[in-house]
């Protein structure tokens, strides 16, 4: 049975950045609150579809693989903000990377979706189905925002980024994974006006109102995630002093603290980016991989786990072994067309945009 390893990686953030002291500016929040609860300083927001950051990403994650759109038999797109309902994300980036033919699915299980589709393009890959992938985890989450709720509208943010797995007879890829998902609590986070649920209701469709319990998540995201850290380390044979790299979720700082803890790794092993892009959902795991692969954090045949939470309430936690390979044999020129409006001018549209609909 072959596994899959993980050949090429790319990612894509938008060039506008939305500080703390931006929000300030019209929610009752203060750069300090926010610092001080979710260690996140800045999010990215996007000036393009979902799509655009996820074509650059995955442009960048073929050059990086050194393989062509030609040469991949499956794509999974992990997201919960999808720019549409049917068709699906992946059936859009087909096209545009060059892949027509392929499978192209889409994976929702919110801020773990990327490793849900990571398992799942794995799986394909070890059943013999497919030969290559390519996954991705990418949000763009402003237009489903509630930018009046100042207890979300701090913690997210847009980007995406992608990776290609190839069939490998080598020791590479997922080698243990947990997954699991706590559905009496599905509740305590939900984005209500998306969805057909809401049809009947008198609610505009997109006119969003977050339910959102954030001490109840909070609890919730340590134990999924240390058990599920805990699990694929007993199965696995290891222990904490074993792994080189824990890449976590990216929801709150002071959640990371605690996972990596329970996990027994000290912070200096675990890899941390949630002070610059708050949390991306689906897109926070790729994006930290890629960026502890630029910065030489990720050594040949590296051990690296990875957990995440998200709603549902899903978790997970991943064990990857990577290759010998940690440099791109080559780099896309893929770029996303410049921003010409700053970050809280595009929240303020969104902002206004909904006030109107709602009036
Ligand atoms: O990927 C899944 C996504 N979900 C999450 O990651 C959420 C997990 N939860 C968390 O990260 C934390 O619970 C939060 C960051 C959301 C909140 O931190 P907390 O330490 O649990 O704060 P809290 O909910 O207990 O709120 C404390 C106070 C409240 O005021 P009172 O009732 O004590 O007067 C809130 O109204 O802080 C207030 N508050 C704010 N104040 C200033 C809530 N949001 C803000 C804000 N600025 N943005």
């Amino acid at each position: 049975m072959p596994n899959a390893g993980i050949t090429g990686w790319g990612r894509c953030l938008p060039p506008a950045a939305l500080t703390n002291a931006d929000i300030a500016t019209f929610l009752d929040t203060t750069d300090d609150w926010i610092t001080s609860r979710t260690g996140i300083r800045e999010r990215r927001i996007s000036h393009v579809l979902l799509q655009d950051m996820a074509e650059v990403a995955a442009k960048r994650a073929l050059a990086c693989a050194g393989l062509t759109g030609r040469d991949i038999d499956l794509i999974v797109f992990g997201s919960t903000t999808h720019d549409d309902q049917c068709p699906n994300m992946a059936s859009g980036l087909q096209a545009r990377i060059g892949a027509e033919g392929c499978a192209a699915m889409d994976v929702n299980t919110a801020c773990t979706s990327f490793l849900y589709g990571l398992s799942t393009a794995t799986a394909m890959i070890r059943s013999g189905v497919v030969r290559s992938a390519l996954v991705i985890g990418g949000e763009r989450i402003a237009p489903y925002m509630d930018w009046n709720d100042r207890n979300v509208a701090v913690l997210f943010g847009d980007g995406a980024a992608a990776v290609v797995l190839q069939a490998t007879e080598r020791d590479e890829g997922v080698q243990l994974e947990k997954l699991g998902c706590y559905g009496d609590a599905r509740e305590i986070l939900r984005i209500r006006g998306i969805g057909g649920a809401y049809v009947h209701q008198g609610r505009l469709l997109g006119a969003t109102e977050w339910q959102f319990e954030g001490q109840e998540i909070f609890k919730k995201a340590v134990n999924g995630m240390g058990s599920a850290c805990e699990d694929v380390l007993r199965r696995a044979g290891i222990g904490p002093d074993d792994i080189d790299l824990v890449i976590p979720h990216q929801a709150n700082l002071r959640i990371i603290e605690f996972v990596a803890k329970r996990a027994g790794v000290p912070m200096e092993r675990v890899f941390v980016n949630v002070q610059r892009y708050g949390n991306m959902s689906a897109a926070t795991v790729p994006v930290a991989l890629c960026e502890a692969l630029e910065q030489g954090l990720v050594k040949p045949g590296a051990k690296l786990l990875m957990p995440a939470f998200g709603g549902g309430l899903t978790f997970c936690a991943h064990l990857v072994r990577f290759g010998e390979r940690v440099t791109p044999i080559a780099t896309s020129d893929a770029e996303l067309p410049p921003a010409t409006h700053s970050a809280l001018e595009m929240v303020l549209a969104w902002r206004a945009a909904k006030g109107a609909a709602l009036a």
